[in-house]
């Protein structure tokens, strides 16, 4: 076993202390984060300057000692590189020119003749990635991402984040064959940029699907299961010894079907599920990961040291890695980040 405590609970070591990291841990909540955010311009050129990229995922590393660090990117850097413009407006969030069928099929056929334009848009990613693990300490766990299918291509024929994600169930309803063409890209692509990563020195993947709650049970099947696994399968093909993390917010109805379908080696849980009952659903081997309820960062007190006990009781001597249900928001307190990396690690 490596000396990454992370790694190995993600392998499903049993026994040790247990892990800690935090989703959207280098952000807006941060003023160190905020000032280099300034110096660097727009959002992108941040998460395209393998200088900067590096010194934001460094940063909660060296303010609170995590167990993990999370390369500094975005999900929507896949559909950047497949051709499609992205920005990123303040207070708004992300915003792409909604793409209809005609613009799926030429962005399938570009990236068929030529793969290698989408490698060499996201060069600057896989040199942070190489940049980070020379910067980390030895015994910090690095983790690389990328959004699932569905949850990308939401955006890509949405145009925007929404609440509910219609536009993309609407499109996916009325057009099932070309959604189906441009999930199939995502999962090829997708996969093509995490073997990259893993090759560049990622310890193991996460793949967010942050949007799959809003999905029907059978849609759920078709645009979150079956991608996914697809990915999972691959990955298990060309990296078999990389653990990969599968997270579908809102969808923690039916664990045990995700986990045995996909066949990813983690599960990450959002806030919506006890640890205690997600661990019914799924067998004792397999790691889970979660999941404190991230509006609980700006609260804290007794009601975050609660959360975290129930959290700690429901994987008692089970693989599982302490989190967030999701990310950390910008009004998220740094004391009570503190907090709870103190409280997760007390009496181990
Ligand atoms: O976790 C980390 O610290 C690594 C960095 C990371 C970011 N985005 C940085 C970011 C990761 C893993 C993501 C993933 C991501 N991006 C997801 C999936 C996870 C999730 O949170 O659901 C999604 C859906 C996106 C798309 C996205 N990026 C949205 C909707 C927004 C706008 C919302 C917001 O918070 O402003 C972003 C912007 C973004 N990505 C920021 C950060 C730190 C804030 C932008 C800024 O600094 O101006």
């Amino acid at each position: 076993m490596s000396e990454r405590l992370l790694l190995n609970v993600l392998r499903g070591q049993t026994g040790t202390r247990m892990p800690i990291w935090m989703m959207r841990q280098a952000g807006r909540y941060l003023p160190e984060y905020r000032q280099t955010r300034a110096q660097a311009g727009s959002f992108l050129d941040l998460c395209y300057n393998p200088e900067l990229a590096c010194e934001v995922t460094l940063q909660p590393i060296r303010r609170f000692g995590f167990d993990g660090s999370i390369l500094f990117s975005d999900i929507l850097v896949v559909p950047h590189a497949l051709g499609q413009d992205v920005r990123f407006e303040e207070g708004i969030g992300p915003i792409l020119p909604a793409m209809g069928v005609e613009e799926i099929d030429a962005m399938i056929a570009r990236f068929g003749d030529d793969p290698s334009s989408f490698d060499r848009h996201l060069d600057p990613v896989i040199e942070t990635v190489e940049r980070l693990r020379a910067a980390l300490p030895d015994e910090v766990t690095l983790l690389g991402f990328c959004g699932a299918p569905w949850t990308v291509a939401t955006y890509m024929v949405g145009g925007r984040g929404s609440p509910d994600q219609a536009k993309a169930r609407l499109f996916a309803l009325q057009k099932p064959d070309a959604f189906a063409r441009l999930i199939d890209l995502l999962v090829k692509a997708s996969e093509r940029y995490l073997s990259r990563q893993i090759e560049a020195g990622v310890d193991a993947v996460q793949i967010f699907d942050s949007w799959a709650g809003s999905l029907s049970p059978s849609s759920y099947e078709r645009w979150t299961v079956d991608p996914i696994k697809r990915m999972t399968a691959g990955l298990r093909r060309s990296h078999a010894d990389t653990p990969v993390i599968g997270f579908a917010k809102g969808a923690m109805h039916d664990l045990g079907r995700f986990v045995a379908e996909t066949g990813v080696q983690t599960v990450g849980l959002d806030w919506t599920i006890d640890v205690a009952a997600a661990r019914k659903q799924v067998p004792s081997s397999m790691v889970t990961q979660g999941n404190i309820d991230p509006q609980l960062m700006i609260v804290g007190g007794a009601a975050l040291d609660a959360a975290v006990d129930r959290m700690k009781e429901g994987a008692a001597g089970l693989p599982h890695v302490a989190n967030l249900g999701h990310g950390i928001t910008p009004d998220g307190r740094i004391e009570n980040v503190e907090r709870f990396i103190a409280r997760v690690r007390e009496g181990s």
